[in-house]
């Protein structure tokens, strides 16, 4: 994807006063037409520079190969670029007593890089938005409304982009967006499993109606 060197500058910049690391743009396929957005990188993919290469990211691979995709299939971004920390206490030797832990973004954080994510749709059109957890379906969305009540829905919608004017404004186009959990969170919660393979179910169904229609 090509991209103007100042939005990239600009995005950079309004996330300087936060506590984040690291910068990743997005990977895949971006001729094609399912874009996946998760949260913001972890801690591998803030340092390789690349999307959901961690444990996250094998059980990415391994839900998309469920319904029969793989990473050439789909582009993969986030809402936001950067891995978003906070220093947690730790007793490990030579840490100094503390180290880097995950934590979720916060509103200015996701308005600081809404304009990368805005562009990126905007040039890629997808046919599909998988929003990976309840951040993302937020984002897209403007949703307060909880994941689990509209996993693997595909739903039809404008979604939400940056205004300089009005902080959020909704696209006039519509976009088909489908929720489902982020990857991660099977391990925080693995009773989820059940609902995640049904989430995956409805997935694979618009895969193959999608496929159904290209051919006839
Ligand atoms: N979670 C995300 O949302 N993105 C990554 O790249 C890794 C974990």
């Amino acid at each position: 994807m090509e991209w103007p060197e100042e939005l990239i500058n600009d995005a950079k910049k309004r996330m300087e006063p936060y506590n984040v690391e690291g910068f990743v743009l997005g990977k895949g396929n971006e001729e094609g037409d399912i874009m996946i957005v998760g949260e913001a990188p972890g801690e591998n993919e803030a340092v390789k520079g690349v999307p959901f290469i961690g444990r996250a990211g094998d059980e990415l691979d391994k839900q998309l190969s469920y319904v029969g995709l793989d990473r050439e299939d789909v582009y993969i971004t986030s809402v936001v670029r950067s891995r978003p920390y906070k220093w947690v206490e730790t007793n490990k030797k030579g840490s100094g007593g503390k180290r880097k832990g995950n934590r979720k973004p916060n509103q200015k954080e996701i308005m600081a890089h809404a304009p990368l994510l805005d562009y990126q749709i905007q040039q890629m059109k997808p046919e599909v938005i998988i929003a990976l957890g309840g951040v993302a379906y937020e984002r897209l969305t403007g949703s307060k409304g909880k994941i689990s009540e509209v996993l693997g829905k595909v739903i039809q919608t404008p979604v939400m982009k940056s205004s300089t004017s009005q902080g959020w404004e909704k696209t006039e186009e519509s976009f088909t967006i489908i929720p489902l959990y982020h990857p991660a969170a099977v391990f925080y919660n693995p009773k989820i499993k059940e609902d995640i393979y049904e989430s995956l179910d409805h997935f694979k169904n618009y895969l193959e109606k999608k496929e159904e229609s290209r051919r006839a």
